[in-house]
């Protein structure tokens, strides 16, 4: 089993993230899941995670609330594309329970710490605040992370500007951090996960089973979509993060160098891939850019069908 850490801002994609990881316990040993302002603001991030969780059964598994603002920028959030709760469409009553004590960059701090080398995977589905803070405060916890399977970046156009993909534009500087930080990268960047539209008669078979995340994820999967940048369909993002720790076949991509651009202008949050190794730059990532999008959605929406 792989132990991993999932650092998430949700989020609708975020949910079915999350609901994916814990209906994966044979692979996947969630450790804890931290949360960070993005989508939404951290207050209601955390309320979200703590409502999938119970969602999912799984008030065993620590929800530590994060940053609240990126380390330089003022906050930006996505109302427009999530709803005013972040989980528009979802269908969730208020959680019952809390959040752990403790901040959640001293959680990852303290989990990796008292990991083996190599014993930690990161997967990050938001900006990359936290991650960048625990790096900065104690970079003796980097040689316990085995990877960081992060959501964020672009290969082409951005969504939430021509230049840049939402998690990255949020906290450019703590991205930047991040592929700095000389640890193995998978980028899940929109050039793959912009594939990853389900169909609607495979979205349509979510209520085959009758379960309450069958369910949600319906909802949340057949909302209106106001503010949705241009696709027909609502990209499961961030889903594609765990659907890599799970089914790595199903995707392709290449090591590359990635730099991350911080000033503030139109480029803001830009992930320049360097793709055909012009740079002659040693790859800080591996960049995924294609996925099977209708094996990704049955393996996916089977494994949903066995939460409560
Ligand atoms: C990313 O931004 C968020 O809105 C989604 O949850 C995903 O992580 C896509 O750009
Ligand atoms: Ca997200």
């Amino acid at each position: 089993r792989e132990t991993i850490i999932i650092d998430t801002d949700p989020g609708q994609d975020d949910a079915v993230a999350l609901l994916l990881a814990f209906a994966s316990a044979a692979e996947l040993d969630l450790r804890a899941i931290t949360t960070v302002a993005g989508n939404v603001p951290v207050a209601q991030t955390t309320a979200n995670a703590l409502r999938i969780r119970e969602l999912a059964g799984r008030e065993d598994v620590p929800v530590h609330r994060g940053a609240d603002v990126p380390l330089v920028f003022p906050l930006s959030t996505a109302e427009f594309v999530c709803g005013p709760d972040g989980l528009a469409g979802a269908d969730l009553p208020p959680p019952r329970g809390e959040a752990a004590p403790g901040h959640a960059v001293d959680a990852l701090i303290a989990i990796l710490r008292a990991a083996p080398d190599d014993g930690v995977t990161l997967c990050p589905l938001g900006p990359l605040t936290n991650l960048a803070l625990a790096f900065r405060l104690a970079p003796d916890v980097l040689p316990k992370v085995k990877r960081i399977v992060l959501m964020g970046g672009a290969l082409a156009l951005g969504n939430v500007t021509p230049a840049a993909e939402f998690n990255i534009h949020v906290d450019p500087h703590a991205a930047a951090i991040v592929f700095g930080c000389g640890r193995p990268i998978v980028m899940m960047g929109l050039g793959v996960t912009l594939q990853a539209i389900a169909a609607h008669e495979q979205v349509a078979r979510l209520l085959d089973h009758g379960n309450a995340a069958g369910r949600t994820v319906h909802g949340m999967l057949t909302r209106p979509r106001p503010g949705g940048l241009g696709t027909v369909g609502h990209p499961m993002h961030d889903p594609c993060v765990i659907a890599f720790l799970l089914w790595p076949e199903l995707f392709s991509g290449r090591d590359c160098h990635v730099e991350v651009e911080t000033a503030d202008g139109p480029l803001r949050g830009r992930t320049t891939i360097d793709w055909n190794g012009r740079l002659k730059r040693e790859p800080n990532a591996h960049v995924v850019a294609t996925v099977q999008a209708e094996a990704l959605f049955e393996r996916m929406f089977a494994r949903l069908a066995t939460l409560p």
